[in-house]
């Protein structure tokens, strides 16, 4: 099946977070790409392969990336597709480096940013599954069933009181 999410991260190192965001998508049956392009290092790959994401089928873009994080913004400004920005944590900054570079996007090309680190890359997957839902009530009604699932768990859920 062709994919519809093009999940993008800056090097190899940013994967032990971003499998996260794979998994989900796994899990929800969402056929995805995962490719590793830097803006700094293959800019031209990077810009190639945003502009010729929506007509190879992808529906919406991840971009993951660490430091001066600049490819959600790279691969935004050579699509419309809706990029969804998550930081990775960073060495010597613990991402906040990463959180402001995509957060700050200037009014015009738009990134929506998520958390640093894991909460951001399974959110990102589900924010994408959100947006494919939109159209696709298989979707819809995977997400419907997580959500309920979800929340059960959390209500079933007790505390050990001394
Ligand atoms: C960014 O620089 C990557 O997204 C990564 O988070 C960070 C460090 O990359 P490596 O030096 O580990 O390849 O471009």
């Amino acid at each position: 099946m062709k994919p519809l999410v093009g999940l993008v991260v800056g090097s190899d190192s940013d994967w032990p977070v971003m499998e996260k965001c794979a998994a989900k998508l796994k899990e929800f049956e969402i056929p995805f790409e995962a490719k590793i392009l830097s803006a700094h290092r293959t800019p031209d790959t990077a810009l190639a392969y945003a502009a010729t994401a929506k007509s190879r089928g992808i529906r919406v873009l991840i971009g993951a990336a660490g430091g001066a994080a600049h490819l959600a913004g790279v691969l935004a400004s050579k699509t419309d597709l809706p990029v969804l920005a998550v930081p990775m944590p960073s060495k010597y900054l613990q991402g906040i480096d990463s959180l402001l570079s995509m957060v700050q996007m200037p009014a015009g090309i738009p990134v929506a940013t998520f958390a640093i680190g894991e909460a951001g890359a399974v959110n990102a997957a589900l924010f994408a599954i959100e947006i494919l839902a939109l159209k696709d009530s298989a979707i819809a009604q995977r997400l419907a069933k997580f959500r309920s699932w979800q929340t059960e768990i959390v209500l079933a859920k007790t505390l050990p009181l001394p």
